[in-house]
Order: structure tokens, then sequence, then C-alpha cells
């Protein structure tokens, strides 16, 4: 049961101070990309305590919140936090996102997105269970579910920022951090809140909620996505983040980029798969497509079943027509997913971050 010290907060509206400054969009931003390979190591794991008020928070409650927007959590080391905290995990992130220059195309900018995405896409709406709530990718069986092979690599990297932010629960951090990714790749401003409490083993969600790369039917990301909660064209929305990264042999079995700018987010995952012809490969790998014309880049057979199917591809031709409305609702659904079953406290702000 929540405890009445819970929560406890000083909304900035009616403080009067300003949330963090919103963003224009980078949408026409493109990095170059440096790349190393230096994992982080860490266990990652709980915390514990009970619910704690600090000093700081008592003073700026006696004296009317101080503009700041503090509450406590039943995290380990939760003390008030205010819009200012978060921009500091938010430029911790972003310091440590291209400082292995040898990491895949230079950035882990696609695989906090996918992080973020996996942690939060186990969301059942009918049974209010899963989602990034509770951070539980952290313990097995969850860690070690198929579909979050590779994920060892974001959770082991951003424990350097765990560590130097102790009092920020797994889930508010993994969340943060696609947010993060994707503003600092020049995508938009990402509202994001904070809100989520560290969980135990107990609370992992089965095996099999997110979707397979193999499937090509357009059945199967309906019943994944529509299980969130999300229709067709918040589906095709999300799936544009395919513009971001690369499957690995020794993650998914697939291999290869979607689009020749892996670490710039844009449209360009619409605009490959319409515009190329996609052919299998031929290799001893699962069957996946590759561009006719270079051979460098790739498709799942999950991604060809939004040209297959008229209802998603009528919004990837949308997309691919227009990035504006792509950015609009990307951020939506993705901000959506995000706080999939998070269970905010009313008037919990939403926060928009600088880019660093
Ligand atoms: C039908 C739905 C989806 C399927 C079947 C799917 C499947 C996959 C697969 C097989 C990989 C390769 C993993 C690896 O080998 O490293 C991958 C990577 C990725 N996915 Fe998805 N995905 C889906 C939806 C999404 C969504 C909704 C997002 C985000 C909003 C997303 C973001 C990413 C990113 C950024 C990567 C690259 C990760 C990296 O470079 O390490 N995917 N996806």
């Amino acid at each position: 049961m929540a405890s009445a010290l819970q929560i406890l907060r000083v909304p900035l509206a009616r403080t009067g101070m300003m949330m963090m400054s919103t963003q224009t969009s980078h949408a026409f931003r493109r990095k170059a990309v440096p790349l190393i390979r230096n994992y982080a190591s860490g266990a990652g794991e709980k915390s514990g305590g009970g619910v704690k008020l600090g000093l700081w928070g008592l003073l700026a409650a006696a004296g009317g919140g101080g503009g700041y927007y503090f509450w406590t959590t039943q995290q380990g080391g939760s003390g008030p936090r205010g819009a200012s905290d978060y921009q500091k995990v938010y430029d911790a992130i972003a310091k440590i996102l291209e400082e292995d220059a040898e990491y895949d195309d230079g950035s882990y900018g696609p695989v906090f997105v996918r992080l973020a995405w996996h942690a939060s896409g186990t969301y059942d709406k009918s049974t209010k269970d899963g989602g990034s709530s509770k951070g539980t990718m952290r313990f097995e069986p969850e860690s070690k579910h198929g579909a979050n092979a590779g994920l060892h690599i974001a959770r082991q990297k951003l424990e350097k920022v765990k560590s130097q932010f102790p009092w920020i629960s797994y889930g508010d951090l993994w969340t943060l951090a696609g947010v993060v990714a994707v503003q600092e790749m020049g995508g938009p401003t990402i509202p994001w809140r904070a809100g989520r409490v560290d969980g135990t083993a107990q609370d992992c969600p089965p095996d099999g909620r997110l979707p397979d790369g193999a499937n090509p039917s357009p059945k199967h990301p309906r019943d994944v996505f529509y299980r969130m909660g999300f229709d067709d064209q918040e589906i095709v929305a999300l799936l544009g983040a395919h513009t971001l990264g690369r499957c690995h042999t020794d993650r998914s079995g697939f291999d290869g980029p979607w689009t020749n700018s892996p670490t710039a987010f844009s449209n360009s995952y619409y605009v490959e798969i319409l515009g190329r012809k996609w052919v299998e490969k031929k290799w001893s790998g699962p069957k996946q497509f590759v561009d006719k014309e270079s051979g460098q880049l790739m498709m799942l057979p999950a991604d060809m079943a939004f040209v297959n199917d008229s209802e998603f591809k009528k919004w990837v031709e949308t997309y691919a027509k227009d990035e504006k409305k792509y950015f609009d609702d990307f951020t939506k659904a993705y901000k959506k997913l995000l706080e999939l079953g998070v269970p905010f406290p009313e008037g919990t702000p939403e926060l928009k971050f600088k880019t660093a």
C-alpha cells in the first residue's frame, strides 16, 4: 500500500517555476559517429529501504516548495528530486552515448532505445502487469528472455550513471535513457515523467510478450501491440525507430542495419522500405531481406508485414512523405509506450530536457 509520505510534491505549475525548456526539433541534425568496446561492468541490482524524505525536502515542504517539484519513493536513497536533478541524469547519459568509439556504429543510442522499448513493451492492458514500472529486466527470467538478448550491454553501460545517481530507479533510468538517445540522435523532444519504483523478480512478466522478427504476418504485431493498447497508426509510428541501430547475429541472429544512418533519428526507415527492392538474403542464417542494389541494408520478415498490409502501408507512406508528422506521431506513441502501466501520482509533471 502506498505510504502517505510516498508522494509529496509541489507541482511546478503551482509554484510558478518553469519546467525544463522545451527544445526545438533536431530533425535535421546528422551526427558523425566515432566508435570502443568498454562495457561497464556492474550487476545493476536491487534497491531497498523505506520511504525517505531528505532534509532538503523537509525544508522545501516547510517553505512552500521553493519552486521545487519533489516526491519520495520507496527506492533506496530517494529524496527530493526536481527537474534539474533529472536534467543532470540526462546529461550524464548523453555523455556516455558515444564514449566507446568502437561500439557498433559509434553510439549506444540505438541499444538504449531498444532497452527502453523492451522494458516497456511487456505491458498487458488486460492484466495491467508488465511495462517499465518496476525495472524487472534486471532479474531472471526476464533478463534471459530470448527477445532481450544483448540488452545486458545497455543495462551494464547505464550502471555508470546509476552509480552517479543511486536514487533513480531502474525503470526511470532506462526509460530516460530511451529519451536521451532519441533526442541526442537528432529526434524530437520526448516529454518524460518520473515515478517508476523498482520491483522484484516476482514482478517479471511472462516470456513471449515482445514481437518476433521472424514472423511475417501482420496479425502478429497487431496481437502484440493491441495488447499494450496501441492502434495501427501508433504501431507504424513506433516502428520508425528501426531507422536506428542494427541487427546482430549474436543477439537476434539477424544481421545488418535498416538504414544508412543508424545513429541519426529520421524517417529513413519508411523511405528505405518503400523505395528499395528487397530480396531474400542468401546465407545460412534466419530468413531476412537485403536491398537488391547494395546488399547492405536489411529488413526483417516482420518489417515486410508493414508494406504487405494495406492499412499499415498507408501509414508507412504518410511518414515517408512527411517527416514532421512522423516526429509528432512518434513523440506521442513513444511517450505512451514508456509510460505503459506506470502508476503516476496525479499531477506528476512532464519534464522536457535540453539536449546536451
Ligand atoms: C514488430 C515489431 C518489432 C520487431 C519484430 C522488432 C525486432 C527487432 C530485432 C530482431 C532487432 C535486432 C536485435 C539485435 O540483433 O540486436 C531489433 C532492433 C532494434 N529495435 Fe526493434 N522490433 C520491433 C519494434 C520496435 C520498436 C517499437 C522499437 C522502438 C520504439 C524498436 C527499436 C529497435 C532498435 C532501436 C533496434 C536496434 C538496436 C541496436 O542497434 O542495438 N523496435 N528489433
